[in-house]
């Protein structure tokens, strides 16, 4: 069957990951990703399908309404895979217009623009939504987020997700746009960033930098592999039912100083040191504001409803990871520019 896609933030680090995955599994498909290339937007990350006939990049904003119009006129889109967002919780409490521009009016824009174009033909379309674990708030030692878990976001960043997530139930509610969302615990895999946790530490342990972990690392967070979630995006698009949140989560927890000293281990092989050598590097920094203590996703839904489940273990998803970092050293120095630089001074520096 032919369709035409929108993948909204398809140049970021999940983006990517489910582009890949659309245009190569369906070469029927139309794959338009638009993306305003941020900081965090990289077109390296795409290079391998970059030339395929049934891809197409278009650079825009969310938030531009009009551009959105345009681009829907164009394409006649009948679906939406909308993943665009500012993402990273310490940029968020730094700067939390800008998150609310984005994750908020930007999701708005195009559910506007979506019940426009179908209103009357609304079938055979649908608008997924990408959204977090973190509009769940934090959990205590026990217990896991279910789909009834009641919102309690505590970041400007997972505000701005939950309020999007509003948004798109009640464009289901009101208007009966066919939608679907999905809630992801961390994900983890190439072509991350290096401001969050795995690729920053990676980073760092690579160049001899210290590694800075927040606290005491007794954060608790649930990771998955960024291909199992693109696998999920995946499923939950073809059979996901209407109106419907889906969990998804590795069922993999794991407490921040121990991952953190799993990565040193793995490091430590793949770059021939003396056991112990990267630990050294392990620097304990003043903790984030309002920091969440612990994350943990219950997937049961989404795995007894739609069949889906993690395919990979965490420490041989971890060594993919690494040996990934490790084998593209050019597009870790590309990313880590001037500006990721001044980020990096203003975030860890300022204590
Ligand atoms: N990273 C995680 O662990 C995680 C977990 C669960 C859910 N999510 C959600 O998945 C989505 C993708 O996350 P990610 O980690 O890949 O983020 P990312 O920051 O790596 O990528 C975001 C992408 O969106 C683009 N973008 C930002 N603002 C835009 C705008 N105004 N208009 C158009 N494009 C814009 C950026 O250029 C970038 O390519 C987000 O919605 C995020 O909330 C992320």
């Amino acid at each position: 069957m032919k369709r035409t896609l929108l993948i909204t933030g398809g140049a970021g680090f999940i983006g990517s990951h489910v582009v890949r995955l659309f245009v190569n599994k369906y070469p029927d498909y139309q794959v338009v990703n638009l993306d305003a290339l941020t900081y965090a937007g990289n077109l390296e990350n795409l290079l391998d399908i970059q030339d395929k006939p049934n891809y197409v990049f278009e650079k825009g904003d969310i938030t531009d309404e009009a551009r959105i119009e345009a681009l829907f006129g164009q394409y006649a889109f009948d679906g939406v895979i909308h993943l665009a967002a500012e993402s990273h919780v310490d940029r968020s409490i730094m700067d939390p217009l800008a998150f609310i521009k984005t994750n908020v009016l930007g999701t708005a824009t195009l559910l506007n623009v979506a019940r426009q174009h179908w209103k009357g033909h609304e079938d055979g379309k649908l608008f997924y939504h990408v959204s977090t674990d973190e509009v769940y708030g934090s959990l205590g030692q026990e217990g896991l987020f279910t789909e009834q878990t009641p919102y309690d976001p505590r970041s400007p960043y997972s505000a701005s997700k939950a309020s999007s997530d509003h948004f798109v139930k009640a464009y289901y509610h009101t208007y009966h746009l066919p939608v679907v969302l999905s809630n992801c615990s961390n994900n983890y895999g190439s072509n991350h960033f290096p401001e969050k946790l795995i690729p920053l530490a990676i980073h760092n342990i690579k160049h001899s930098k210290p590694v800075p972990v927040y606290g005491k690392g007794d954060n608790i967070r649930d990771w998955l592999f960024v291909e199992d979630h693109a696998r999920a995006i995946d499923t939950i698009f073809h059979h996901g039912r209407l109106g419907e949140t889906y969990n998804i989560g590795g069922f993999n927890e794991w407490k921040n100083i121990d991952l953190i000293h799993l990565l040193c281990k793995i490091m430590d092989e793949k770059l021939q040191r003396a056991p112990g050598t990267s630990a050294q590097l392990i620097t304990f920094v003043k903790d984030r504001a309002g920091h969440d203590l612990r994350y943990a996703i219950d997937a049961t839904k989404l795995n007894t409803e739609l069949g889906w489940s993690p395919s990979l273990q965490f420490e041989e998803g971890l060594e993919k990871t690494v040996a990934w970092y490790l084998a593209n050293e050019t597009w870790l120095d590309n990313v880590t520019s001037g500006a990721y630089q001044q980020y990096y001074q203003d975030q860890y520096n300022k204590r």
